[in-house]
């Protein structure tokens, strides 16, 4: 189900707050330590957004941190509510203050949803957060939007939720003046609905998931004004996307193989094109090379790439961002057997003439994105980003964040940079001649492998692959391997990279 976060506002610190006694607000207040007279003694600094909250409030909040030995560190909150009070009250501790500006967002986020987590859902209809009192704090709009999502995120619920809460929640900001723009609330609330669409599709239950699912959510989008255009002819995927349409014939009959474009222009000039390529696999088994028990639980989520690209454009028109124009690319299928499923030692074409050999059924995403890619770049691109759930090998290296690979490590950078700004945590990894050297395949009448030999880099060694499908060697791609990142440890969709790919959009 869509969040439940309704509204936000901003107000000015000048300004008392309008409290409604029949609906007691909860007020969000950040708190930092205080390090400096003995560091194994840390005590909560007096802020101005503190002294700000004990005005509003007229109460000396601050005794309580001492009752309860709450001082602000990393992760802890408090909880404080009485009937004296005319707001219920949520400390939330940021660390170190001196370490303030180092920071890093998704932090500032994981601490937010944290302390968000120990307060129950009908305490939150009304909320009012201090972001900042200080006009100089240049972190407001990341702090601000790092907010929205803990809330949006708090009030997510999935579509398959037996009884869905009825609570609304409607939040204001409190920030000086000079940051108060509505257009961070309004870019705050589409991350929030792009968050929402990518985990409900990655959530579905496999036995419900087919391509048709992502048909359906891409078709959706025709209602923002997006051009969306669905490839149903298996017979046209087999002639264009051969490598491809490899991983659907084991599905052709029961859930064919989906060619799915989606695109967005703005009005007025066209500064960049971006093209957005997710993998969707729909379903993981592997293939013949059939994956062994548990490695089969959670490959309905081998589709998160797809989720990712429609909910990125998704609101990229709704928030109708000017002069950047923006294709999401979703080549979907399962990865199923029949009595016509790909074979081990088979030898394919690909949409780029290059012979594949497929060693292994199970690295299928590599050969659906080899084709996905060069046929986006036939759209002119100036930049190509894939998405994908797409090794053991990159969760093994980054764990639960985003492996970043590209041919251009300039654009990597910048990209690194933005999507940290925006609460998405990556690490890169260098992709190097031995990469490809690595996938060049042994057989007579094949020009690469879909598994390479090197045991340790197959997370670069599949990006390698990926690129080798470009019909222009130089063309940059961003290839965000999101395999360690796609699921919390519980097994829910985290809507890994939606934010750093909406932000990056927004700041070209
Ligand atoms: N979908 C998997 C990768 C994956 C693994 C995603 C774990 C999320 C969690 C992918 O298709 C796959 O099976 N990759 C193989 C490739 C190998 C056979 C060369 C892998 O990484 O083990
Ligand atoms: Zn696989
Ligand atoms: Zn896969």
């Amino acid at each position: 189900m869509p969040t439940r976060l309704s509204s936000i506002q901003y107000q000015n610190p000048s300004q008392p707050l309008s409290i409604d006694s029949n609906n007691k607000p909860l007020l969000i207040v950040p708190v930092f330590q205080d390090k400096t007279n003995d560091p194994k003694n840390p005590t909560f600094q007096t802020s101005a957004e503190l002294t700000y909250a004990e005005k509003q409030v007229g109460f000396p909040i601050a005794k309580t941190f001492k009752l309860e030995e709450f001082t602000g560190g990393y992760g802890s909150s408090l909880y404080v509510s009485n009937s004296a009070m005319p707001v219920s009250v949520l400390f939330v501790g940021f660390g170190d203050q001196q370490k303030k500006n180092q920071l890093p967002v998704y932090r500032i986020h994981k601490a937010y949803s944290k302390a968000l987590s120990t307060v129950k859902r009908k305490e939150l209809t009304s909320l009012i957060a201090i972001i900042s009192t200080d006009g100089t704090n240049k972190l407001q709009d990341v702090l601000s939007l790092q907010l929205i999502c803990a809330v949006g995120d708090h009030f997510y619920e999935t579509r398959e939720v037996k009884e869905p809460s009825e609570h609304k929640a409607n939040l204001t900001l409190i920030t000086n003046e000079a940051a108060g723009k509505s257009a961070t609330a309004e870019f705050g609330l589409a991350t929030v609905k792009a968050r929402a669409l990518a985990m409900d599709l990655v959530n579905m239950p496999a036995n419900i998931k087919t391509t048709a699912s992502l048909v359906d959510a891409a078709n959706s989008l025709k209602d923002l004004g997006l051009t969306v255009t669905i490839q149903n002819d298996v017979e046209w995927i087999k002639s264009n996307m051969p490598c491809f349409y490899e991983v659907g014939r084991g599905s052709v009959i029961t859930d064919p193989p989906r060619w799915i474009r989606v695109h967005y222009k703005p009005a007025g000039s066209i500064k960049q094109k971006i093209a957005l390529v997710g993998k969707s696999v729909i379903f993981d088994t592997g293939g013949y090379q059939v994956k062994p028990d548990p490695y089969m639980n959670t490959m309905k989520a081998d589709m998160t790439g797809g989720a990712t690209v429609l909910s990125v454009i998704q609101a990229v028109a709704t928030l109708k961002i000017p002069n950047v124009e923006v294709t999401a690319y979703l080549a979907a299928t399962p990865n199923k057997i029949d009595s016509d499923a790909m074979l081990p030692d088979s030898i394919v074409n690909t949409s780029s003439g290059k012979k594949v050999e497929i060693r292994h059924t199970d690295a299928e995403g590599r050969l659906t994105l080899i084709d996905a890619v060069n046929q986006a770049e036939k759209d002119s691109p100036d930049l190509i980003f894939t998405i994908a759930t797409l090794t053991g090998s990159a969760a093994r290296a980054v764990g639960p964040r985003t492996a970043l690979m590209s041919n251009n490590n300039e654009w990597r950078d910048k990209f690194a940079k933005i999507a940290e700004q925006y609460g998405d945590s990556c690490q890169k990894l260098d992709i190097l001649e031995e990469d490809f050297e690595d996938i060049k395949s042994k057989l007579d009448g094949a020009d690469i492998n879909n598994t390479g030999h090197e045991k340790y880099r197959g997370a670069q060694t599949a990006a390698s692959f990926i690129l080798s499908g470009l019909a222009d060697e130089n063309k940059p791609l961003i290839h965000l391997d999101v395999a360690g990142g796609d699921m919390t440890t519980d097994e829910k969709a985290t809507a890994i990279a939606v934010r750093g790919l909406l932000g990056f959009i927004h700041e070209q």
